[in-house]
């Protein structure tokens, strides 16, 4: 696999550097709801002014805006990371996606970011996947570096695509199902297990497009309609009532899965078996992510629902490596090059 040059190899002593972090967080009532990203961020900003930066410039997107949309300001974002970094020396731009000229790759507004900067160091891993001015033409303009974060993020799920120690357990499970089968056609036919459970196990009921075996629920929890507080029954998977939906997996299937799990010796886990923001279709989740915390096995977790249903169960220090990427990580997964990645000269 790639390796970018690493930013521990820059002379950094008196320069100016610009930093692409992923500070893509959720926000509630104008604050920071979840910081994971921001402290993540923390060890390369600390290295660069430790070595003896002159000034550190750090940028990221924030959400989705169609324009200069105050509720994507990165100022919340700034107050946080000051509060754990504070070092007059760094200073946070504004949301990149204010720029219409970001998500097109401008070559313009990637000499703007460029502007009286010496150095690029790319640490935005959950954003490699994105060919944007801040992550991948700015990086042709100025000597790039790749991040602490970025470097064991790629080490870390690069693992998951040579040798691994067996058996194997691939859990997937969550929404965005199209996006996943990819990953699964990639990764599937190498484990020695795959788990299947929530909305993809739903998909896969009628017709299951992949050429390798893999473990379906027994049975689910089924509910009358998409409602927190709908009526619910468990039935065997194939017995779904007409017009009603799988909103999470049965209590054998949780036994089945977690037995699965106890035994592997490598996991790779993306994606909520059922829809785990209600209590009354989260067993199946919780159960998953105690049995992976639980496991004797290197453990590996991706995307944003995976990891929050870790930490709000305490357990996401449990496993080997959260990743902060979702998309980014099933992409790389899936054998792609990452165009942030690419952008930085190799080792
Ligand atoms: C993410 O949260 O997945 C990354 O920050 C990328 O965000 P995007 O999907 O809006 O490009
Ligand atoms: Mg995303």
């Amino acid at each position: 696999m790639r390796k970018p040059r690493s930013v521990r190899e820059a002379a950094v002593a008196g320069k100016r550097i610009l930093v692409r972090a992923d500070l893509n967080v959720p926000l509630e009532n104008g604050e920071v709801a979840d910081d994971t990203r921001i402290r993540a961020s923390l060890p390369t900003l600390e290295l660069l002014l430790e070595r003896g930066a002159a000034a550190v410039v750090v940028c990221s997107h924030l959400g989705r805006p169609k324009d200069e949309d105050p509720a994507f300001s990165m100022k919340p974002v700034e107050a946080r990371l000051r509060e754990l970094l504070p070092d007059e020396r760094i200073q946070v731009l504004e949301n990149t996606r204010f720029n219409p000229g970001e998500t097109k790759n401008d070559e313009g507004f990637a000499r703007e970011l460029a502007e009286g900067r010496d150095l690029y160091v790319n640490d935005a891993f959950g954003s490699a996947h994105r060919t944007h001015a801040s992550t991948e033409a700015v990086a042709h303009l100025l000597p790039a570096y790749a991040g602490l974060l970025l470097e064991r993020e790629l080490e870390e799920l690069g693992k998951l695509l040579g040798e691994v120690e067996r058996p194997f357990v691939l859990i997937a499970g969550g929404a965005k199902v199209d996006d996943k089968l990819g990953v699964l056609r990639n990764l599937g036919g190498r484990a020695d297990e795959v788990l299947i459970g929530g909305k993809m196990a739903e998909q896969l009921r009628d017709e299951n497009p992949l050429d390798f075996d893999v473990e379906l629920p027994s049975d689910i929890v089924a509910a009358s309609e998409f409602a927190a507080d709908a009526e619910s029954r468990i039935v065997p998977y194939d017995e779904l009532p007409e017009g009603w939906l799988g909103l999470d997996i049965g209590p054998e299937t949780r036994e089945a899965f977690a037995t699965e799990i106890a035994q592997a010796k490598t996991i790779f886990w993306n994606g909520p078996m059922g829809v785990f923001e209600w209590s009354r279709f989260a067993e199946g989740t919780k159960a998953v992510a105690e049995a992976v915390a639980r496991a004797d096995a290197h453990t590996v977790v991706g995307g944003a629902d995976s990891i929050r249903a870790l930490t709000e169960l305490g357990l996401v220090d449990e496993v080997d490596w959260a990743s902060t990427g979702g998309g980014a990580a099933l992409e790389l997964l899936e054998g792609k090059e990452l165009p942030g990645v690419v952008a930085i000269p190799e080792d």
